[in-house]
């Protein structure tokens, strides 16, 4: 793999969970893949998963690790062509991300969208011009519309803990106090519609995500209905895709409760993290015995050693 951006990425996506599952067995066993190479952690914005548990998943594969919070420490970016940089940025990207390519063997990136221009976000113009210009294999740290790191993570957590063949898993929009990216929920979707599990959607009207990601996957506005029978239950919030990153009032109704999960199979609950107790998710369920967030959140390891350790292997 030379690109790891998105689930169309990915040859066999079973192979690439089984993979994660046997490095959680046994995390050392391709330290010969890493000696002497290294990857580069590049931050737009704020991370503690996903800075974390790459940077474990690179040791563990014998990598050196740099990281680098670009925002803050790193000279202004110039992102578009064509403008004379006599204002406040420094630096251009394709300067900038051709010179990361000298350092390292693999780069990651996080950026977010700005949630205020949708066709500028969806065409992961900032991500797509660090993979251009770096000239080295990339990977998402979660991108404007995508965070393929956590899905894979999800459906390895999925794929471990489910109890029947083809589980009801249930994506839940839920409330929020800031317009959220859809880069999780979009992403989640992609990779459900392409396991093996009934998957359902549930939000409130006026969230519907772009229907690029959902193809497959069963919508609807009722949770109550969504979540009956469910084994897995995907808690998310985002803003709207149409009118884009706006946000509408008067869904508290839609947080996860203990009550709510009494008409499941006993669901398990998922967030990617980090989640905001007694808004977007209970405390009572995230402090009870269906809660998976932490578990999830420690695949993150696994799922990031997972992709590493294909793109090593292809490394000359
Ligand atoms: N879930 C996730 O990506 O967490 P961070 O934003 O802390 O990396």
């Amino acid at each position: 793999m030379k690109l790891f951006s998105s689930v169309h990425d990915v040859t066999d996506i079973k192979q690439l969970v089984a993979d994660a599952l046997k490095l959680k067995q046994n995390p050392y066993a391709d330290q010969h893949l890493g000696k002497n190479k290294s990857l580069g952690l590049i931050f737009l914005n704020p991370s503690l998963r996903t800075r974390l548990s790459t940077q474990k998943a690179a040791m563990n594969l014998g990598m050196n690790v740099m990281v680098m919070n670009i925002d803050k420490e790193g000279w202004a970016l110039e992102l578009n062509d064509g403008v004379v940089m006599n204002g406040t940025t420094v630096e251009h990207i394709r300067e900038a991300a051709g010179v990361m390519g000298q350092y390292v063997d693999i780069l990651g990136v996080r950026s977010f969208p700005g949630l205020k221009d949708r066709t500028l976000d969806y065409s992961e113009d900032i991500f797509n011009k660090f993979v251009k210009y770096s000239g080295i294999p990339v990977v998402s740290l979660e991108s404007a519309t995508r965070h393929p790191l956590q899905s894979l993570a999800d459906l390895v957590t999925i794929t471990e803990l489910q109890k029947r063949p083809w589980p009801k898993v249930v994506l839940t929009w839920a409330p929020h106090v800031k317009a959220l990216p859809q880069a999780v929920p979009n992403s989640f979707a992609e990779w459900m519609c392409k396991a093996e599990v009934d998957f359902v959607i549930a939000h409130p009207e006026g969230y519907a995500l772009c229907e690029d990601f959902t193809k497959g996957a069963t919508i609807t506005h009722n949770q109550q209905e969504a979540i009956r029978d469910a084994d897995f239950i995907y808690v998310k919030n985002w803003s709207a895709y149409e009118p884009y990153g706006k946000v509408f009032t008067g869904h508290d109704d839609w947080m996860l409760t203990n009550a709510k999960l009494t008409q499941t199979n006993d669901a398990k609950v998922m967030h990617c993290l980090p989640v905001r107790r007694d808004l977007e998710l209970s405390a009572e369920i995230l402090d009870g015995p269906n809660s998976l967030v932490v578990h999830e959140a420690g695949n993150r390891v696994w799922a990031a050693q997972a992709v590493l350790k294909s793109m090593l292997q292809e490394l000359v």
